[in-house]
C-alpha cells in the first residue's frame, strides 16, 4: 500500500516535470492579457425607447438580467429595429487597434430563441464582427456555425477575443476553443450583451450576464 503511493507521487511528480518541458499547461483564454477597470459608467443599456430602464435590465447580486418581449418598441421611435435590452459594454473603450477581449459568464432560460445575445459591435458593409445567437436552444455563430448544441439554463463563460491587426476573431467557450473565424473589417467596435430580437423570436427573450471584464492584450 505505502509503496504503490510512493510509485503514485513518483509517477505524479514525473508527469507534471514532463507536461512543464514540452510546454503542456493549462492554460486561459484570459493568459497574457490585462483586465481593464470597468465600472456602471462604462456600462449604458439599450432599451425600449418607450419604457423606463428598470421595464427591461435590473442588477442583482452581481447578475445582469435583460429581457424583452418580440412586440415591444424599438431603440429609438423612428428607428425600424427589432427590440432589444442591452448593455453597450465598452462606452469609454471603443477601439480600433489592438488585441481586445470580453469575458463574461452567460445563462438563457429555457424558452427564449430567436435573439442574439452577444455582438462585437462595427465592421465594414455589415453591422457586427461577430454575433452569437441562440435558436431552440442551441448558441450558434451566426446562424452559420454552432457552438453548444444545447445552452438552455446553465451558466457558461465566454471569452471573445479580437485580434483587429490579424483581423480576427476566437471564441471559448468554458474555456474550450469554439471558433476562429475572419473579422469583419470595419474602423471601431465595442462589445454589447444582453437580448436582441432576431427573426422568429420567442415571445419572450431573456439573458444573464455576470464577471463582465474587458481585457487588451499586454
Ligand atoms: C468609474 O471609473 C472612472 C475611471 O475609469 C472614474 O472616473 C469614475 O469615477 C468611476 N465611477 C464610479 C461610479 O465608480
Ligand atoms: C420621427 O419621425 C417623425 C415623422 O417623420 C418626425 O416628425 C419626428 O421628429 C421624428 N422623431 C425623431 C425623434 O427623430
Ligand atoms: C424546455 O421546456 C420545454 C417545455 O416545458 C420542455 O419540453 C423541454 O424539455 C425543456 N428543455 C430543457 C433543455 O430543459
Ligand atoms: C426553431 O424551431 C422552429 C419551430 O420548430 C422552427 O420553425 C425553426 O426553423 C427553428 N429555427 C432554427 C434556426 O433552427
Amino acid at each position: 500500500m505505502g509503496s504503490s503511493f510512493l510509485a503514485l507521487s513518483i509517477f505524479t511528480i514525473f508527469l507534471c516535470i514532463y507536461h512543464k518541458a514540452i510546454g503542456w499547461a493549462p492554460s486561459d483564454p484570459t493568459d497574457g492579457f490585462v483586465s481593464l477597470p470597468l465600472n456602471s459608467s462604462n456600462f449604458h443599456i439599450h432599451k425600449p425607447w418607450n419604457l423606463p430602464e428598470n421595464q427591461r435590465y435590473r442588477f442583482i447580486d452581481g447578475i445582469h438580467w435583460f429581457w424583452v418581449f418580440s412586440t415591444n418598441k424599438p431603440l429609438s421611435c423612428n428607428s425600424s429595429t427589432k427590440p432589444r435590452s442591452e448593455i453597450r459594454i465598452l462606452l469609454g473603450y471603443d477601439y480600433s487597434l489592438g488585441v481586445w477581449q470580453f469575458e463574461g459568464y452567460g445563462y438563457v432560460p429555457n424558452g427564449t430563441s430567436g435573439v442574439c445575445i452577444i455582438q462585437l459591435f462595427g465592421a465594414s458593409g455589415q453591422s457586427t464582427t461577430l454575433a452569437m445567437v441562440v435558436y431552440n436552444g442551441t448558441l450558434s455563430y451566426y446562424l452559420s456555425s454552432v457552438l453548444v448544441p444545447h445552452i438552455y439554463d446553465q451558466w457558461f463563460r465566454l471569452n471573445v477575443i479580437h485580434d483587429v491587426g490579424a483581423g480576427k476573431v476566437t471564441v471559448f467557450i468554458n474555456g474550450v476553443l469554439k471558433l476562429e473565424a475572419n473579422d469583419h473589417g470595419g474602423t471601431s467596435h465595442y462589445f454589447k450583451c444582453g437580448v436582441y430580437s432576431q427573426r422568429t423570436p420567442s415571445y419572450y427573450m431573456e439573458s444573464r450576464w455576470k464577471g463582465i471584464k474587458v481585457l487588451k492584450k499586454k
